[in-house]
């Protein structure tokens, strides 16, 4: 059976892409942000993961307001990265595992998730950001899934809702018949809000609850409805729901293996958390 190693949660603002690109992880501004990637990365480089399920939102590379789907499963053998416009570097196409993909969304519709299939799809920066900060030089040997749940046009799933959804796919996951190493990747946040009157506005005692709940008490964040959630981290600080859908997608407690929160980068409040599966600290 495929075994979960746990879950990695980061920010993904496309200045990062910028900042690698540039080689500008030393600089002052940047190096608070990049050292937090140390420890995960000495983490990674010892459990050694085969397969990524990221859990992102698409801002509108893949999907338009014409249509958006809530949920979609990527089902391609690869996912072609395009330019989005923000002057970062695009990466050559990322690889995919159909057969995961498959019995991801059979187990998600038979437990009744409609989920939108996609046997093409693009990815942006949501998707591969995380991808070259937890492996810099490896990224391309990681085969992935990639989950898409709608954060930009409204109605959005609720936090309850995204919580059995990462659950359901840990099952299908952990139900897969394969010698593969899991693990599960949640794109986005923290506080964060990029438009209007509140542009700017960020919440460090909400986001480090929110940290602090993933490893406590994982459906703390399933108390607040998705207008609450928006008045508490921003109109994008909602991505947390990707962050809440990958931890939900490791089944059990987890241990904590590195948290980082700094603000800013750009107008966000930039995190990033590692999470061992409860069944990996013995054999650590
Ligand atoms: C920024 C943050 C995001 O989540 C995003 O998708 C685009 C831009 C930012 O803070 O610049
Ligand atoms: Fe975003």
């Amino acid at each position: 059976m495929a075994r979960i190693l746990g879950a990695l949660t980061t920010s993904h603002v496309p200045a990062i892409g910028g900042a690698l690109a540039r080689g500008a992880q030393d600089e002052p501004y940047w190096k608070p942000f990049f050292d937090g990637f140390k420890p995960v990365r000495a983490w990674l480089d010892e459990v050694k993961p085969d397969v990524a399920v990221v859990f992102y939102n698409d801002h509108g590379l893949n999907f338009f307001l014409d249509k958006l789907p809530t949920f979609a499963v990527g089902a391609a053998k690869q996912y072609v990265n395009e330019d989005e416009g923000w002057g970062i570097p695009s990466l050559p196409p990322i690889p995919g595992i159909p057969e995961l993909s498959w019995a991801i969304i059979e187990r998600l519709v038979a437990s009744d998730f409609d989920v939108t299939t996609c046997q093409e799809m693009l990815v942006d920066h949501a998707f591969t950001l995380p991808l070259k900060l937890f492996w810099p030089e490896t990224f391309q040997t990681i085969v992935t899934v990639p989950v898409c749940i709608n954060t930009v046009q409204f109605p959005l799933p609720s936090a309850k809702r995204c919580i059995a959804l990462g659950r359901e796919i840990g099952e299908a996951v952990a139900a897969w018949n394969s010698d593969k190493k899991v693990v599960m990747v949640g794109s986005g946040g923290l506080s964060h809000q990029l438009e209007g009157e509140r542009a700017g506005f960020i919440n460090k005692p909400f986001d480090l609850a929110f940290m602090r709940s993933l490893i406590d008490d994982p459906e703390w964040a399933a108390q607040y409805t998705i207008p609450q959630l928006v008045e508490k981290t921003g109109t994008q600080g909602v991505e947390l729901l990707m962050w809440l859908a990958a931890r939900a997608a490791v089944p059990g407690a987890v241990r904590e293996v590195h948290r980082n929160y700094h603000i800013p980068i750009s107008n966000t409040a930039a995190g990033t958390m590692a999470m061992a599966a409860k069944d990996l600290i013995a054999t650590e």
